[in-house]
C-alpha cells in the first residue's frame, strides 16, 4: 500500500468556513457534463464572467487545458477517462474548501465517472448541469474537426461517435444551447447558483 506513511495535517489547517468568511461567498461546485462541442466551455466562461463581476470569486477547470496539463499523460480509454476526472475531483476538491466557487466543463460521459466526482468533492456542494445540446448539432458545429475526423476513424473512442455518452439521472439543471442563447442558459445557471454562494445577510 503506497498510503502507508502519509500523516495528513487537514485538522490544524484553516477550514473552508474561514475561507468563506474572509472572500465573503459561499463555495459551490458546478459541474458542466455533455458532448465535445455542446457549449459546455461556452457556458463555463460566460458564468464565470457574471459571478466575477457581481463579486465572486470562480476557478475554471476545463477539459481540453487540463489535458494539456495535469492531465497530459492520460487519453481517452474508459480507464484514463476515470483518472481523468478524479484528477479534476481532488483539484476542484482544493478548490473548494478554499471557498472558490469552482465551474468545471468536462465530458464526464457516464453516470460512474460523475458519480465518482460528487463522491470526491461532496454530494451536497455539487450541482451538475447537463449540456444537453443534440449529437447533430454537436456535429454539425464541429469547431475543432472532431467529428469529421471520428466519422473518418481517425479517432478511435470518440464520444458520441464510437463511445457512449450516458444521459445524467437527476441533473439541476438542462441546458440545450441549441435552442437557449448563452444569454438565456446563463440566466438559468445564475437563478440557480446565486442563492447558494451569496452569504446570508446577518
Ligand atoms: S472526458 O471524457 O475525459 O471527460 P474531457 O472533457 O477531459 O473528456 O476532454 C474532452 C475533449 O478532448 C474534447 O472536447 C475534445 O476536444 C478532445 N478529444 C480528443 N479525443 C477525444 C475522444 N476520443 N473523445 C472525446 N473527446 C476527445
Amino acid at each position: 500500500m503506497i498510503q502507508k506513511f502519509i500523516y495528513p495535517v487537514f485538522d490544524r489547517m484553516l477550514s473552508r468556513t474561514d475561507k468563506e468568511e474572509l472572500i465573503g461567498q459561499h463555495a459551490v461546485m458546478v459541474w458542466f457534463t455533455g458532448l465535445s462541442g455542446s457549449g459546455k466551455s461556452t457556458l463555463a466562461i460566460a458564468l464565470e464572467r457574471e459571478l466575477h463581476r457581481r463579486g465572486l470569486f470562480c476557478r475554471i477547470l476545463d477539459g481540453d487545458n487540463i489535458r494539456s496539463g495535469i492531465n497530459n499523460n492520460l487519453g481517452f480509454s474508459e480507464e484514463d477517462r476515470v483518472e481523468n476526472i478524479r484528477r479534476i475531483a481532488e483539484v476542484a476538491r482544493l478548490f473548494i474548501d478554499t471557498g472558490v466557487i469552482t465551474i468545471a466543463a468536462f465530458i464526464s460521459p457516464t453516470n460512474r465517472l460523475r458519480q465518482m466526482a460528487a463522491d470526491i468533492i461532496g454530494r451536497e456542494d455539487f450541482l451538475e448541469i447537463f449540456v444537453s445540446t443534440p449529437l447533430q448539432t454537436c456535429e454539425e458545429r464541429d469547431v475543432k474537426g472532431l467529428y469529421a475526423k471520428a466519422r473518418r476513424g481517425e479517432i478511435t473512442n470518440f464520444t458520441g461517435i464510437s463511445a457512449p455518452f450516458e444521459v445524467p439521472e437527476h441533473p439541476a439543471l438542462t441546458l440545450d444551447t441549441s435552442h437557449l442563447s448563452v444569454e438565456e442558459a446563463v440566466d438559468r445557471l445564475l437563478a440557480l447558483v446565486l442563492p447558494k454562494v451569496e452569504p446570508k445577510k446577518k
